[in-house]
């Protein structure tokens, strides 16, 4: 896996937008839409509520919120597609997300989804790309194998 973008000028930038626009359960549901916009180039607001456990009505008022931040379009029979600038933003939070589900796997925790949804809304820009660069030396199979060691040894 490779997070280029967090180490650039524009990776900056998005990271500095995001915090300044979206609160987290905004950046949840742009996250979602995004996930499904790779998949099938859209998501209906139905679906959106239902993956997301929220009643239609709550979805419909994100979503507006959403589209009025140029973020998304809102089209007729609910269906949601997002814009350029969403999908820079919603890209930028699923890869943090992957970031941080791949470092609790690696240390060895299990319990990855919850905590992943705790410490992504939270994180620094700085730390994250500290945890995608740990992320990328532990790709060396001989490495995280010591390291599995250790952890076995001390445990
Ligand atoms: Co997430």
């Amino acid at each position: 896996m490779n997070y280029k973008e967090f180490y650039t000028v524009r990776g900056y930038q998005i990271s500095e937008q995001h915090k300044k626009l979206l609160t987290p359960a905004m950046e949840d549901y742009l996250e979602m839409i995004y996930r499904h916009s790779l998949k099938d180039g859209y998501i209906r607001i139905n679906k959106l509520a239902d993956t997301l456990n929220v009643k239609a009505s709550s979805a419909t008022r994100m979503v507006q919120k959403l589209g009025q931040l140029n973020l998304l379009k809102y089209e007729k029979y609910g269906v949601i597609t997002l814009t350029e600038k969403g999908k820079e933003m919603g890209k930028f939070l699923l890869d943090r997300h992957n970031v941080i589900a791949t470092f609790l796997k690696n240390i060895g925790s299990d319990n990855d989804l919850y905590e992943t949804e705790l410490i992504e809304h939270n994180i620094s820009l700085e730390t994250l790309k500290n945890i995608d660069l740990l992320n990328r030396f532990l790709l060396n199979p001989e490495i995280m194998k010591q390291f599995e060691e250790f952890i076995k040894s001390n445990s």
